[in-house]
């Protein structure tokens, strides 16, 4: 018998070393909270660190497993946190450091990891380096500097149009700044500032972060020769393409030096276990694979793929982007997929407010092979606000005031990211049950009366139950976060609909998604499945239905 034993726990032991280990955030899901808009503990109009404690428990019954919390650092505000002004100390209407570390402490008490958002290109210019580095005379201290700096600009635009040199009045010369001009780029070819920077990341990782979103990583590097920028006739960025603004990007983004880094950082992490990162990076996927780390993945090791920000309500649509990205990030890597952020419009917005569609949309996200990545309040169907530009506290929607909406609108786009940014909708009383004060930093958009976390709780049709539902389904079945996946050729379903299966050993999963407005009778194994008119299905090796009709 002890002989058996033995056997079997030596078979056991050798499949799982042979098995090869999936690090815990390839197998996650991803909830982005927006601290200001999230829940406001204490009555002054602006969500806080107490409040997102409050609300963890939600956030665990509802299935997600990962928390990713936009910047609550030191910050005069300008972009609302993406410029920092300490990375160490927490800004005074978000909490304290000490509140911050019961924020760790109470999501890994739930089991659950949290992830904080690094902003290491650029910081604040209220960050005491960067008044050092204006106070920096003689050569000898420009030796020093922690920003880059010239005497006359070169052609490079921001990435936010315009020229991104910001002219220093008391230094008499101009800051190089990527993205908006009170956010001047850190120089990292100066080993001290690199050194510098680590040590933030290393504070907080020392503190129990379980990893960082690493905003706008690819900019990192610019050439240290500042050489002009050549010609391009591409007028506006776009998700697979950053260049833009007549110009080729060549010298201010990409560089191999910051793909380099996110091998540095990597390593840094490792110093403290599995930690993650997950890039903000514009580029197509080639670029998106090089930051993530090659053919060994052991760079970031997740990267944003931002061209589905723009998805288009089709099976066909789905049906080749998930053929691209499996034939292009196979494992060890694994993709992310994200339909709505800070920054741009809401996935709600784009789907027409259709919550049918949004359960159809969730379902794909979830079951689909990657790490899904959500919104707050995409899980109750949240959409934008319509804000007129001059009102927008964003400082995007300020510099694009003088433009006509007109012409974001018929881009699909706004400038104003106040829209998408409004309080979270916990129920249907005063405020949305956001905050208590009478005037909040953001009205709560009109609709929460019947957009809320309280009354879709209570409704079994709800796309939060729905949602819910199928993160249940995603968390009780490894099939769907560690397992292949094998899409159903086209010509093998009717029209419209999109289907894959999940294999994992001998678990299987069928996954059917009728984006068409008809119902569809699917033969799967022999079975003929009914697929309503933009809905889904799940089934099980032995044509067990998972989900529910909804
Ligand atoms: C990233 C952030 C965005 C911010 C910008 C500058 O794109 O997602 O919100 O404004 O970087 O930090």
């Amino acid at each position: 018998m002890k002989r058996i034993l033995f056997c079997i726990s030596i078979i056991l032991l050798t499949t799982k070393i042979c098995l090869p280990q999936m690090p815990w955030y390839h197998h996650t899901t991803i909830y982005q909270i927006y601290p200001r808009s999230f829940y406001d503990s204490n009555g002054d109009g602006i969500g806080d660190i107490q409040g997102i404690i409050e609300k963890l428990d939600y956030i665990q019954a509802t299935g997600y497993q990962t928390i990713w919390c936009s910047p609550f650092f030191k910050s005069p505000q300008q972009d609302f946190g993406y410029d920092v002004a300490d990375y160490c100390d927490i800004a005074p209407e978000y909490g304290t450091l000490s509140d911050a570390q019961q924020l760790i402490d109470e999501v890994h008490k739930r089991g659950m990891k949290i992830v904080f958002d690094m902003v290491m290109n650029h910081t604040s210019v209220e960050l005491p380096w960067f008044k050092a580095d204006i106070e920096h005379k003689t050569q000898e201290d420009r030796q020093k500097d922690f920003y880059i700096w010239a005497d006359k600009p070169n052609n490079w635009k921001s990435m936010t149009g315009g020229s991104g040199w910001q002219y220093s009045p008391e230094r008499k010369q101009y800051y190089w700044a990527s993205f908006l001009p009170f956010q001047p780029d850190l120089n990292y070819r100066n080993p001290e500032v690199k050194r510098a920077m680590l040590d933030n990341v290393r504070f907080w990782l020392k503190r129990g972060v379980d990893g960082f979103r690493l905003d706008i990583f690819n900019v990192i590097y610019k050439d240290a020769a500042l050489r002009d920028n050549p010609f391009s006739w591409k007028t506006v960025p776009d998700e697979k393409n950053p260049n833009g603004f007549f110009q080729k990007f060549k010298y201010t983004i990409n560089l191999p030096e910051s793909m380099a880094f996110a091998k540095e950082l990597r390593s840094v992490c490792n110093e403290f276990g599995d930690r993650m990162l997950l890039g903000e990076v514009s580029g197509n996927r080639k670029i998106i694979k090089k930051f993530s780390g090659e053919e060994k993945n052991d760079g970031l090791g997740l990267v944003f793929n931002f061209e589905m920000l723009r998805f288009k309500f089709k099976a066909k649509y789905f049906h080749e982007l998930v053929s691209g990205i499996e034939q292009d990030f196979p494992e060890p890597f694994m993709p992310v997929y994200v339909f709505s952020n800070h920054d741009r419009r809401r996935s709600m917005k784009r789907l027409n407010n259709d919550v049918q569609k949004a359960k159809l949309l969730h379902l794909f996200q979830l079951t689909v092979r990657g790490v899904p990545c959500m919104y707050y309040g995409e899980e109750t169907g949240m959409t934008d606000a319509r804000i007129p530009f001059k009102q927008g506290l964003d400082p995007i929607a300020q510099k694009m005031k003088k433009y006509p909406r007109f012409i974001f609108d018929l881009a699909g786009e706004t400038p104003n990211r106040d829209e998408l940014r409004t309080p979270m909708q916990w129920d249907s009383s005063f405020n949305a049950g956001f905050s208590k004060s009478a005037k909040t930093w953001l009205t709560v958009n009109e609709d929460y009366v019947s957009v809320n976390v309280a009354k879709e709780s209570g409704d079994k049709n709800s796309l939060l139950s729905y949602v819910s539902n199928v993160l249940k389904i995603r968390n009780e079945n490894e099939a769907f976060t560690k397992g292949s996946l094998e899409l159903i050729p086209q010509k093998e379903l009717p029209q419209n609909v999109l289907g894959y299966k999940r294999k994992l050993g001998s678990e299987e999963f069928t996954v059917l998604l009728n984006f068409g407005k008809k119902n569809k009778a699917v033969k799967i194994n022999g079975k003929v499945i009914q697929v309503p008119a933009l809905s889904g299905a799940v089934i099980s090796a032995s044509g067990l239905s998972l989900l529910d009709k909804n």
